[in-house]
Parts: structure tokens; sequence; C-alpha cells
């Protein structure tokens, strides 16, 4: 059976890539208020595309964006499969440093040489969720799934998830299955298919500090009165210590330590640092002290300032003590750090460090655990043999740094482990300009969705 079905997989190839473009020109945004009714036409499309493949859909609403359910006919004694992705994308800004237009999306050629998609969200997620629908359709038309599915996509991920919990959590009888699988992630490089066990969890705080009620010239008042922006620098100055460490009471105290064994295996993998230090034009790394470039990215905590504010932003120069400034920072965690924890011990010790009169106000914009996920189960062989069938080759077992929000609460609501199965490439650019996903790699992707289905119908 599994043969016809990736033949049908096969034969469908320019058909799956032209729905991918219709799914990948629709700029669901979760973050940019204008474009909420985009999530909402997202969500209705793929909800009709389900449909197409005989799933029973739901678009269910939520305090937030809308969550596309779907599921085939579940007959008892069948493994159920509650797959897990997002319809929703990151801002495509800055607009400027893209060849092609976000949301009008290109094939051409990736600097590997290699055919790829080009659109925000090719890769995370739309792209690696359509591998799964795919996969369901070609199934669908050879006579039927071999699993119970549940098909969960949501158009929050991108934003913390804050409105799944709820859902999650009311929901569920409906969302009852045996196992989550989620290609949100990547393979570990071009040719080395992965299963990833592990994702940093993340804190995510916004800080304002804020002095004189309106803005002063800086020859007249500079030198004698606070400055916001000063004090803001000097705050975000105290965030590391000279080898790297997070600066910050307690951070380290919960983190669950990388096993000797563990080191070993990472450094086994096929990592090049000079390779990676030229990918990115750079000729020098950064990081704690102590550990390899894998072991600071997958399984170390730390810290970093995505976003600064304050002063003149136009062109020239101002000469002006701006009244405000803030700075937007993400801690991501590893197993066992508390991210209310976290987050209060940031609160802290900037409030304790924040010299007198200024005020400092913080907002914070979530968090999520990390998460490991056991390696020797039934379901990780299943899935190993599903890569082998769909890439051609064995996987390798590898952590990732990014957050998957809502996979702590599948577990402690659900009790679900989850399989991430994931089928991006490390050049893939995602959250950049020019994010693209490799047609080569969709293809095997979606064959190896197919073939998981059939793999896990065994559990
Ligand atoms: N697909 C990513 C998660 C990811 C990134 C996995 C890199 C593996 C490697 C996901 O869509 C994402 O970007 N998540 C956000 C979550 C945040 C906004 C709460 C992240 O990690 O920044
Ligand atoms: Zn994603």
């Amino acid at each position: 059976m599994i043969d016809r079905v990736l033949q049908a997989i096969d034969s469908h190839r320019d058909q799956s890539i032209e729905s991918l473009c219709d799914f990948l020109r629709i700029p669901s945004v979760s973050t940019q208020l204008e474009h909420k009714s985009d999530m909402h036409r997202c969500a209705e499309w793929l909800g009709k595309q389900l449909e197409g493949c005989g799933l029973k859909v739901e678009i269910a609403a939520t305090g937030g964006h809308p969550v596309v359910l779907a599921k085939n006919e579940h007959r008892p004694g069948r493994p159920t499969v509650l797959i897990y992705g997002h319809y929703d994308v990151q801002p495509p800004e800055p607009l400027d440093l893209w060849k092609t237009p976000a949301f009008e999306p290109t094939i051409r050629k990736n600097e590997a040489g290699v055919d790829a998609v080009y659109a925000r969200g090719a890769v995370d997620d739309k792209g690696q969720v359509w591998c799964h629908v795919e996969a369901i359709r070609a199934w669908q038309q050879q006579g039927g799934l071999p699993i119970n599915v549940t098909f969960l996509i949501e158009g929050e991920e991108e934003i913390g998830s804050i409105h799944l919990d709820e859902f999650i959590k009311t929901h569920k009888a409906e969302l009852k299955a045996d196992i989550a699988v989620v290609s949100d992630t990547n393979q570990f490089a071009r040719g080395w298919p992965a299963i990833t066990y592990g994702l940093r969890g993340l804190v995510y705080m916004e800080v304002f500090i804020t002095a004189a009620d309106h803005d002063l010239h800086s020859g007249m008042f500079g030198g004698a009165v606070p400055n916001p922006a000063n004090v803001l620098c000097e705050l975000l100055a105290t965030l590391h210590d000279p080898d790297g460490r997070v600066n910050l009471p307690g951070f380290y105290d919960d983190v669950a330590e990388l096993t000797p064994r563990e080191r070993e295996e990472f450094a086994r993998l096929p990592f090049d640092e000079a390779e990676f230090k030229n990918e990115l034009k750079l000729t020098e790394l950064y990081g704690e002290t102590g550990y390899t470039t894998l072991e600071r990215r997958w399984a170390r905590p730390t810290c970093d300032i995505n976003g600064l504010t304050g002063g003149y932003q136009g062109h020239g120069a101002k000469t002006v003590i701006a009244s405000k400034a803030s700075a937007k920072v993400s801690m991501r965690l590893v197993p066992n750090q508390d991210p209310k924890k976290i987050e209060t011990a940031f609160k802290q010790a900037l409030i304790d460090r924040c010299p007198k009169g200024v005020q400092i106000e913080f907002q914070s914009h979530g968090g999520s655990p990390g998460l490991v996920v056991p390696i020797d189960g039934r379901a990780m062989e299943l899935a190993a043999k599903a890569i082998e069938r769909g890439f051609g080759k064995k996987p390798v077992f590898m952590r990732e740094g990014g957050s998957i929000p809502i996979l702590g609460l599948i577990k402690q609501e659900l009790g679900l482990d989850t399989l991430l199965i994931g089928f991006g490439l490390p050049d893939d650019r995602v959250h950049s300009p020019n994010e693209k996903f490799d047609l080569d790699a969709f293809y095997a992707g979606t064959r190896t969705a197919a073939a998981l289905y059939e793999e896990l119908s065994r559990l």
C-alpha cells in the first residue's frame, strides 16, 4: 500500500507545489493587527483543503486567531496521532531585503544550486504543514489513512500560542491521542535528516525606562539629568559576565546539565565550525565558556536583546535626550528551568541594578519551558524508519535551540510525548528575509509523513 501512496505523491508533485504557493500567498502574520482578516481567510482556506482530503473540519474560534481542527473517521483499535503545526508566520519586515516579495512565492535556485520556494512561511511552518496535507491526501486517495489523525493547526505559534492553552484545556476529549507529531524543526544539514528530541523554552520580556516628562536638548541638559537610553544600556550591559554567562541571580540553579554521553553524541555530529562561520559571514563566534557551539545553541540557556529603542531614529543627527528608552529581551531556557522563576529573577535584578531617578517598568510577552523527549521509545524507532523511507538516509538525533511553546502543555494536559520530525534546513533563513524551503526537502518530507502514518499504525 505504501508504495502506491508514495507513487501518488510523486505523480502529484506539480499540483502540490501549486497548492503550497496558494497557501503562502495569504499573509497570515499573527502579530500584526492589520492581518486579522487574512488570518481568518487562511484558516478557512486550509479548512477547505482538508475537507477536500475527506477530513471532517472545524474552524474553532479562540480568544485570538482561529484554530483549524480536522479528523479522518476515527476507528477504534487504531492508534490516534495528533499532528500539530501552525499557519501563522512571522512579520516579513524588513521588506526591502527580500529578493522577491514575501507573499509572492517564487521558485528559483538557492545558494546550493537546488530549486527552492521562497516566501515567508515557506518552511516555518506552512511548507511543513503542507507535507502532511499532501501525505494525507495521497493516503485518502488510495483507500484511506491507516491511523486515526487529528490535525491541529493553530494561528498563534509565532506569538507564543497565547490562546491555545485555553483551547487545549477545554477540548481534551476531542484531542485525545496516543502521540503528537510536529514538523516544525530542521534536518541537521543537507543530506542529514534528523529527529529532534529537545527544544529550548523561552521567556520574552520588554523593559521600559522613563525619566523627564519630555525630550530635552542634549546640550542644555546633558550631563545634569538622567538619560533613559544611557541607563538602559548600563542595565543591559550587566546581563552577561565576561565568560558569556547570564548574570542573573539563580539563573542556572535548575538547569539540567548535559550528560557526558550527550556531549559525546553532539561532538560526533558532522558540524564544521569554520563552515558555520563562513555561512554567516562571521569571523568569530561568541558564547558561554566551556561549551561547544552545538551545546550553546541546543542545550544551554541564553539571553539576547531582540530589539532596542530610544531617542532619535531618523536620518542624520538630532541632539536630544529622549524621555524614554526600551528593550525587548529574550531568554532561551533548557529543561527544569521554570519560566516564571526566570521572569521574576530578570525583573528583580534589573530593579535592583537600576539607578535612582528613572522609572523602570516591564511587560511580559510570555514564556514556555524547555523540552526533551525520550529517544528510546517505539515511536522514535518507527519515525527513524519513516525518514529512511522518505529521505533514503537514516536520521541523526539532535536537539534544537528554538521553541514551540505549546508542547509543554501537550505533555502536561494531554499526556502526550511529541515526535519532532522536521524537514527544514539550517540555511532556510527562518524569521528572516528570503525564507525558503528546498523542493527536494519538501518532497522527501511529504514521503516521510506518508511513511510515518504507516509506521505509526504499528504502535
Ligand atoms: N519553527 C520554530 C521553532 C524552531 C526554530 C524549531 C528553530 C527549531 C529551530 C517556531 O515557529 C518558532 O519560531 N517559534 C518561536 C516561538 C516564540 C515566538 C514563542 C521561537 O522559537 O522564537
Ligand atoms: Zn514554526
